[in-house]
């Protein structure tokens, strides 16, 4: 049997119909995700149980008959596993505690995440792909010194000051364990959520330097396994983003030009991307008309179709069929 679309593209090979899979395509947006978490009480309840953890990352694969799915967990597991408490309160994001001055992760604290993982891979059929996940050092870095999301200032400039090589160093080899066992248990490509590169205050040390650790670490003890890069809101750099950190594979946020990412990046490495969550949200002629821009602009070479960032909370189910329906030329 030939491999997932989704995989095809990421080793390079150039589809006449791109793959197709949303960031955050699980998510509040589905009826059948708030019906399910309104029974299990919560967002943590329902991400930390892997009955529900893994129907919930099929939901939208059997809805729309996506490409790929992805586990259905959060990036703030692995400060989890590094002994920080983590809450989710409703309306308000994530709030965690105090950084604990020992840095010692410890994996079985999220083994939910790894038996969600099995389970996804035993439900779902052999030409659909399972995404495995963690978040980037440095944006981990931004929501675990801050204790939340917002502007990150603690984190921004303790990064300013140079205290934060420790907390990097463990960040490094937490995030390559998770993504090393999520391989070894049946993830098939992985991504590295870096939503934050773009407050970052020096990329090469705290972005690209980290990053280019991970991917060696994981590339030793998965080399089959390929590695999408996503460093969100790079405002320059991502081709030496890519060069260095050996990433297979380039996530673009919706300010990339897809032309400019056609003839400078997607020449030497796949890339993925890049609606606008904000035009999935409007849909119409919008939806349509952008639809075909960013598939006409990046048909060339290997590209799956996502968004520049997660679908947003109010996305009418009914925009996704509309942008597959253009997608797919039907
Ligand atoms: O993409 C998917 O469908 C997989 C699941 C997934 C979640 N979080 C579930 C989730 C993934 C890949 C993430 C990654 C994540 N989590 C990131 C990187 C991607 C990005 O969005 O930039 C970040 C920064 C986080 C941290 C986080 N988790 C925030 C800021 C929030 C609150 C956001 C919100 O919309 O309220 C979460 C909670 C969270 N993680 C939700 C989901 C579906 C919403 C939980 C709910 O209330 O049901």
């Amino acid at each position: 049997m030939t491999a997932p679309n989704l995989l095809r593209a990421l080793r390079g090979e150039r589809l006449d119909a791109p793959p197709l899979w949303l960031m955050r395509q699980a998510g509040r947006y589905l009826p059948e995700y708030r019906a399910l978490r309104a029974k299990a009480g919560g967002f943590w309840a329902m991400a930390s149980d892997p009955v529900l953890a893994s129907e919930v990352t099929l939901q939208p694969v059997r809805r729309f008959g996506l490409d790929a799915a992805i586990l259905f967990s959060d990036i703030l597991v692995a400060p989890y596993a590094l002994g920080q408490d983590v809450a989710f309160h409703e309306g308000q994001g994530p709030v965690l505690g105090p950084v604990p001055p020992s840095l010692d992760f410890d994996l079985s604290r999220i083994g939910f995440v790894y038996d969600t993982i099995r389970r996804v891979r035993d439900a779902l059929p052999a030409d659909k792909a399972l995404i495995g996940f963690a978040g980037g050092p440095w944006t981990l870095a931004c929501y675990m010194l801050s204790g939340r999301g917002g502007d990150f200032m603690p984190a921004r400039a303790a990064a300013w000051r140079g205290e934060i090589g420790p907390l990097m160093a463990a960040l490094v080899e937490t995030t390559a364990g998770h993504l090393v066992e999520q391989a070894r248990v049946g993830a098939d490509a992985l991504q590295i959520f870096e939503s934050w590169a773009g407050l970052c205050p020096d990329v090469p040390r705290w972005v690209v330097e980290p990053t280019r650790a991970v991917v060696e670490r994981v590339r030793a003890a998965a080399p089959d396994t390929p590695i999408i890069g996503f460093p969100r809101g790079l405002t320059q750099g991502w081709a030496t983003y890519a060069q260095t950190t050996g990433v297979d594979a380039l996530g673009l946020d919706e300010r990339v030009d897809a032309a400019w990412a056609a003839e400078h990046l997607q020449p030497r490495w796949p890339v993925q991307g890049n609606l606008d969550p904000a035009c999935l949200l409007a849909g119409g002629r919008a939806l349509d008309a952008e639809v075909r821009r960013i598939r006409a602009a990046l048909s060339g070479g290997p590209f799956v179709f996502n968004l520049g960032h997660g679908v947003h909370k109010h996305t009418p189910p009914e925009h996704i069929h509309a942008l597959i329906s253009v997608l797919r030329g039907v």
